[in-house]
């Protein structure tokens, strides 16, 4: 399988569009290492703030190896998981006592550090040191589950050597450092796991997930919890007052927010289902004008499937109270879910 082309149109997107972080403008494996291990617990934009603490009190790795073990540990809390910041000091008595105060420059000897497995390691002799050592982590597992439409679950030893596999078979060699960033900045920025942003990814045109349908079901977790399937159909209704809304009561998601005029199904509606449905709200003379692709929604626990209809209702009928016409230009004063917003914007189509 030729795979020429994932290279050719990973860096230069990554290039122009990685977040501007400290630890991209070193080489200092101390900072590289804090980064990778602070990472693992949280996202970037809560991790930044524990990571400038961090290389503020202890600017190198014999200023950590000298710190007082409570003293690391209050400057993780928050993050959760305790052992790893005890692990980050053990590890950086280790620098200093086994190997002069230099980390060493080879993934066998990362490896033996305190706390760096497989995926530090990889990230540390691959970012610092210019180790051809594929990085797999979730964003990892996401990207290239999507873009090369592989179901086997990534929680199961087959699925982890698969995986690790082909990323070692995609990394490219003279940059190892900038490509495993660059999977995981697109896992973390673009191919996201709920409601990825498409349009603006690089393997778009090549994504298997995407051109099969099945985004959201991949990557495959076998010891996934179940996920509850909801048919949504969104009435568009333009009138010369406006466009209806109404507002989410009752114990459901987005408590609150507004949307357009809702009819949960059953299943999927069809045309003649949906003309069912809409009698039952105003008896005859509806006209469906349009209907949109079929949207996918992820929640953690839903999966809410989306078709938008353009219709006309009847003549006369009774406007339901709780709806309200809202012209365009007020549209964007109301807080609507994200599916909302991208049909109100026009990015649903088909
Ligand atoms: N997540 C963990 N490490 C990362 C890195 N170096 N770049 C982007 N995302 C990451």
């Amino acid at each position: 399988m030729s795979t020429a082309w994932f290279n050719r149109a990973l860096l230069p997107w990554y290039r122009e569009h990685k977040r501007a972080l400290p630890w991209r403008e070193t080489r200092d494996p101390y900072r590289i290492w804090l980064s990778e291990v602070i990472l693992q617990q949280t996202r970037v934009d809560q991790g930044l703030a524990y990571w400038l603490r961090f290389v503020e009190r202890y600017p190198t790795v014999a200023h950590l190896a000298k710190a007082p073990e409570d003293a690391v540990l209050k400057l993780w809390q928050g993050l959760g998981y305790y052992s790893r910041a005890r692990n980050l000091r053990t590890a950086a008595q280790q620098v200093v006592n086994d190997h002069g105060g230099v980390f060493p420059a080879d993934y066998a000897r990362l490896k033996g550090l305190k706390g760096v497995g497989e995926y530090t390691a990889a990230a540390i002799g691959s970012i610092a040191f210019g180790l051809v050592e594929p990085v797999v982590d979730g964003n990892v597992y996401r990207v290239l589950a999507r873009v090369f439409g592989i179901a086997t679950p990534i929680d199961s030893t087959e699925g982890r050597k698969e995986f690790r596999a082909l990323a070692a078979t995609l990394i490219d060699h003279q940059h190892p450092g900038d490509h495993n960033q660059a999977v995981m900045e697109l896992g973390a920025t673009v191919c996201t796991p709920r409601n990825p942003r498409c349009g603006d990814c690089p393997f778009a045109p090549r994504c298997i997930a995407r051109g099969t349908g099945r985004i959201a079901e991949l990557p495959v977790k076998a010891g996934k919890a179940t996920v509850r399937v909801r048919h949504f159909n969104y009435l568009h209704i333009r009138t010369a007052k406006g466009t209806y809304l109404q507002k989410r009561t009752g114990k459901d998601i987005w408590q609150g927010l507004y949307e357009l005029p809702l009819i949960e199904t059953e299943r999927a509606a069809s045309k003649v289902l949906l003309s069912r449905s809409l009698d039952k709200l105003a008896p005859g003379g509806w006209i469906i004008e349009k209907r949109s692709g079929t949207v996918v929604h992820l929640l953690s626990h839903q999966r809410i499937e989306t078709i938008f209809w353009e219709v006309v209702p009847p003549k006369r009928w009774k406007v339901p109270k709780e709806w309200l016409a809202v012209t365009s230009n007020m549209l964007n004063a109301f807080a609507v879910p994200r599916l909302i917003e991208r049909y109100l914007n026009g990015a649903v189509t088909g």
